[in-house]
C-alpha cells in the first residue's frame, strides 16, 4: 500500500479540523482509498495545541526547515491564512519537491503565478480546493466534473459571514451593526470583520474560480467588490414586498462582450434557487454549455468542512501520477487580448427621499428618460411629512455607469433630499 508522510502548518480551527479527519479516518482511507496517510510533522507556534490534540511532541517542527528537510513528509498543508509567511513556506516546500495542499485564498489568488510556477519547476503538486467556498467541491467540479463544457456563467453566494447576517438581519427586520455584533459574540463573525463584511473574501475566491471557469488568469484587482456594511434594513424590507431576497453574490460572466466579474449585495427573486441559501451556508450556481445549471450548496467554513477539502486533496494528490496545473497561461497579469467588462449591465434598485411636491418624480424620471434608462416601477413609499418622501425606483436592464451618472444628477435636483441605496437586482 502506497504510503504518504504529511506536514500540517497551523493548528487552528482548519488545521486542527484537518489533524483530526486525518487521525480518525486512517483505517478507512487505507480501505477505501488504498492510502496510508500519516501526519509526520506539524508546525504551531503553541505547543499546547498540538498536545491538547494527541500530537506526540516529537512530531512538533520548531520552524519551517525542519519540514522541508524531513523525507518522511511529502505533502505540506498549509492553513496559517494571510499572505506571509505563508507565502514563503509555501514557496520553500515547493521548492523542495513537496506537494503543498492549501486553504489560503488571499495568498493563492494573488500568488497563484508564482507557486504554480515554483511546483512545476520541481514536479510538485499544488492543490487548493479548500480556497474556496470550504466543503462545497466546487474546484475539482470545474477542473474534473464540468471541464466538458464552456461555461458561460458562475453565480454564488460564497462568504457564509455576511449570508448569516443578510439571513437574519431578513428574518428579524435586525439592522446591520447589531446583527454583526451577535455574529461576532456567536463566532460567526471575527473580531475583525473587515475581510468578510467588505466582500474581499468573496472577491478572492470569485478571482480563483472564475479564472478556473472561464480559462483565464481572473485578478483579485478586475473584481468590483462592495461589502454589506451599507445595507439598510428598510431595503431589504422593501425588496420582500417586491419580491426579492438580499444576497451578497458573486457573480462571473464571460461572453462575447469579455470577462465580468463582481461581488456586491444584490436583490434576487425569492424563487431564484440562490434566495434559499440561509445563514453561514454557501452555494455555487454554474450554467454550462453541454450541462445546463449546476448547484452545489454546503458548509463554506467551519474545521470539519474545510478539513475535509484540504483531505481530499491529500487523498487526490497522493493518488494521482500526474499533477494537473491551471488550463492557463498562469501569469501576474491578465492575458493580452482577454477583455474585462466594467460597465456591465444589471437591473437597479434605487431609494431616494424627496420633497412631497407635484413635479419632482417627473424631474427624476426625466433623467432617467434622458440617460436612455427605461423605468420598470416606480413606487412612493408613504405620505411622508417635512423630512421627505421615501420613492423607490426600479429600472429594466441597463449600464452600470449609465445609472451612477443618472443618480448623480439626481442627487443635485434641488427637491431631493437625499439618495439612500441603490442595490442590483439580478438574475
Ligand atoms: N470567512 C469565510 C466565510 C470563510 O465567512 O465564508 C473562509 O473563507
Amino acid at each position: 500500500m502506497k504510503t504518504v508522510g504529511v506536514a500540517i502548518l497551523g493548528l487552528g480551527v482548519v488545521g486542527s479540523g484537518t489533524y483530526t479527519i486525518l487521525r480518525d479516518h486512517r483505517d478507512f482511507y487505507r480501505r477505501t482509498q488504498h492510502v496510508d496517510i500519516s501526519v509526520e510533522s506539524v508546525l504551531e507556534l503553541n505547543k499546547q495545541r498540538a498536545l491538547d490534540l494527541g500530537i506526540e511532541e516529537s512530531r512538533i517542527a520548531d520552524n519551517i526547515a525542519e519540514i522541508v528537510s524531513n523525507p518522511a513528509v511529502d505533502i505540506v498543508v498549509e492553513v496559517i491564512g494571510g499572505v506571509e509567511p505563508a507565502r514563503s513556506f509555501v514557496l520553500a516546500a515547493l521548492h523542495s519537491g513537496k506537494t503543498v495542499v492549501t486553504s489560503n485564498k488571499e495568498l493563492f489568488c494573488k500568488h497563484w503565478y508564482e507557486l504554480e510556477k515554483a511546483a512545476k519547476r520541481t514536479n510538485a503538486g499544488l492543490y487548493f480546493e479548500a480556497s474556496c467556498v470550504g466543503g462545497v467541491p466546487i474546484i475539482r467540479t470545474l477542473v474534473d466534473g464540468v471541464q466538458s463544457n464552456v461555461i458561460t456563467r458562475l453565480t454564488g453566494i460564497i462568504n457564509g459571514t455576511t449570508n448569516y447576517i443578510l439571513t437574519r438581519m431578513t428574518r428579524e427586520g435586525a439592522d446591520y451593526a447589531s446583527v454583526l455584533k451577535d455574529a461576532q459574540k456567536l463566532g460567526y463573525a471575527e473580531k475583525d470583520p473587515t475581510a468578510d463584511v467588505e466582500g474581499f473574501d468573496a472577491a478572492y475566491k470569485l478571482s480563483i474560480l472564475s479564472s478556473l471557469a472561464f480559462h483565464t488568469r481572473v485578478p483579485l484587482e478586475k473584481v468590483y467588490r462592495e461589502g454589506i456594511a451599507n445595507v439598510s434594513a428598510v431595503d431589504i424590507a422593501h425588496g420582500k414586498d417586491l419580491g426579492y431576497v438580499l444576497k451578497l453574490l458573486a457573480i462571473g460572466k464571460n461572453n462575447e462582450n469579455g470577462v465580468e466579474v463582481r461581488v456586491h449585495p444584490a436583490f434576487i427573486r425569492k424563487d431564484h434557487p440562490l434566495a434559499s441559501v440561509n445563514d453561514s451556508f454557501n452555494a455555487v450556481f454554474l450554467q454550462g454549455d453541454s450541462v445546463g445549471d449546476v448547484m452545489l450548496y454546503g458548509r463554506g467554513a467551519g474545521a470539519l468542512p474545510t478539513g475535509s477539502a484540504i483531505v481530499s486533496d491529500i487523498i487526490y494528490a497522493a493518488t494521482h501520477a500526474d499533477h494537473k496545473y491551471a488550463t492557463f497561461k498562469n501569469t501576474m497579469l491578465p492575458e493580452k487580448g482577454v477583455k474585462f467588462v466594467n460597465d456591465f449591465k444589471s437591473r437597479y434598485y434605487i431609494r431616494f427621499t424627496v420633497k412631497d411636491r407635484a413635479g419632482v418624480l417627473a424631474k427624476v424620471a426625466g433623467i432617467f428618460a434622458k440617460s436612455n434608462i427605461s423605468i420598470a416601477d416606480l413606487l412612493q413609499k408613504g405620505d411622508g411629512d417635512e423630512s421627505g418622501t421615501p420613492v423607490i425606483l426600479i429600472t429594466h436592464e441597463t449600464h452600470e455607469l449609465a445609472v451612477r451618472r443618472a443618480v448623480e444628477k439626481i442627487r443635485s435636483l434641488p427637491d431631493v433630499f437625499s439618495v439612500d441605496s441603490l442595490i442590483r437586482v439580478e438574475g
